[in-house]
């Protein structure tokens, strides 16, 4: 960058932090540089849509997830989208019916579960475990029935469930199991990337997740004909791209839409060389503000951690909080406060999804059940950002100020 541009950069981003007053943001300086250069190479060689740099990140994303199959595609929600059509589509081996049931936690993102109701499918939705913010496996096992076809797994801001006992379930009951892993890109279970447990595997590269390209995301799977259902759903129904012969427009499949550009798979596959570096500035940085809070003169047990679930190597991109019970009623008031004073605050995934208005359009907990642990983490839960940079000394003195800025009456 020129001197220049530099002056007009710095300006802008000073001007962001005075009228937003950020001073710890969720996800600052998530694109660097040698990203974004990347991205201007594919806009001067005037080819932007899909090509040979999509293909080499899908090819070294599906080896590091240890997946055979890696397909990009435009969102997190796309790959959701693609798992769960490819799930119904005629070309499925064992394909789920229509009105069949899908468990997914109460702890969810929105095109976690919409891709499922989209599908004609029928979510069941999971209480959550408290010490994992992940499905509980208590409740996932009192729901599920002879109508049960599908587990969506929402592996929740880098952590999971005990993928064992998920395992045990699915290959006693012949149950297909998606994983949203698109906030957990990187963490590993017992030597196993999350998101190459399940049939298919979801990954988000928004840009407050673990690597962005600006919008974008991935799918993998295992087997070639689910790889070419999702290729042909990924682009008109096409076969394009599968085929040698690709002069033919030979429509094999339904379609939609959900390619990146070349642009985000260039910027993309650059942050990924970087994964494994990102992924240890944040777990250091996250041991800094925890060590930093819990050391504190005024630390009085404000909040409860949640921890790796054993046998997990995580990889976050959030630092969530659970207030301890006696704050709850000054919540609101207290993330306002420190909104207020810089400290960007976010719920954990969006909280109990099921008070959603979307989810009451379209009727899907006719029964009124009580998600409690789910509740319990919606009116004690937050999160704050884990930075790409090693955190200051200044940003840790005012985290530590005002997260225990908690009043004890
Ligand atoms: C669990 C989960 N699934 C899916 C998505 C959707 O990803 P995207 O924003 O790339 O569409 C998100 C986004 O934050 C998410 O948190």
């Amino acid at each position: 960058m020129n001197l220049k541009n530099r002056k007009i950069f710095n300006k802008l981003l000073i001007e962001k932090k005075i009228s937003k007053k950020i001073v710890y943001d969720l996800s600052p300086n998530s694109l660097f540089n040698d990203d974004i250069i990347e991205g201007i190479k594919v806009l001067l060689s005037k080819r932007i849509t899909i090509g040979n740099i999509t293909k080499k990140f899908e090819k070294e994303f599906s080896k590091y997830i240890g997946s055979k199959y890696a397909l990009m595609v435009n969102s997190g929600s796309s790959a959701n989208l693609l798992a769960l059509f490819a799930s119904i589509n005629p070309l499925k081996k064992n394909k789920l019916k229509f009105g069949d049931e899908v468990l997914i936690p109460a702890l969810c993102w929105s095109t976690s579960l919409w891709p499922i109701v989209q599908a004609g499918l029928k979510p069941v939705f999971v209480d959550t475990d408290p010490k994992t913010l992940n499905i509980s496996i208590e409740d996932l096992k009192k729901k599920i029935t002879k109508k049960t076809k599908a587990i969506m797994l929402v592996h929740v801001l880098g952590n999971c469930t005990n993928m064992d006992h998920i395992k045990s379930i699915i290959k006693s009951k012949n149950i297909t199991l998606i994983e949203d892993a698109c906030e957990s890109l990187g963490s590993k279970y017992k030597n196993k990337y999350l998101g190459s447990y399940g049939t298919f595997g979801s990954f988000s590269f928004y840009y407050s997740h673990q690597i962005t390209s600006g919008e974008g995301g991935m799918i993998v799977c295992n087997s070639r004909k689910d790889y070419e259902i999702i290729h042909s759903l990924r682009s008109h129904g096409w076969d394009r791209g599968l085929k040698n012969n690709n002069k033919n427009f030979n429509f094999i499949n339904s379609g939609f839409n959900l390619r990146p550009t070349e642009i985000a798979a260039a910027i993309g596959y650059n942050q990924f060389k970087k994964l494994n570096t990102f992924k240890k500035i944040r777990s250091n940085n996250r041991k800094l503000i925890i060590n930093k809070l819990v050391n504190s003169k005024n630390w009085t047990n404000q909040y409860q951690f949640v921890d790796a679930i054993k046998h997990l190597d995580p990889s976050w991109f959030g630092l969530p909080l659970l207030l301890n019970k006696k704050y709850i009623k000054q919540k609101a008031r207290f993330l306002a406060k420190i909104n207020k004073k810089g400290l960007e605050t976010r719920p954990i995934i969006s909280g109990n999804f099921v008070n959603q208005k979307s989810v009451k359009l379209y009727n899907l907990n006719h029964k009124k059940e009580k998600f409690y642990n789910t509740q319990n983490i919606e009116d004690r839960g937050f999160f704050i950002g884990i930075h790409l940079k090693k955190i200051s000394n200044s940003e840790l003195n005012f985290l530590e100020k005002n997260l225990l800025d908690l009043d004890e009456n």
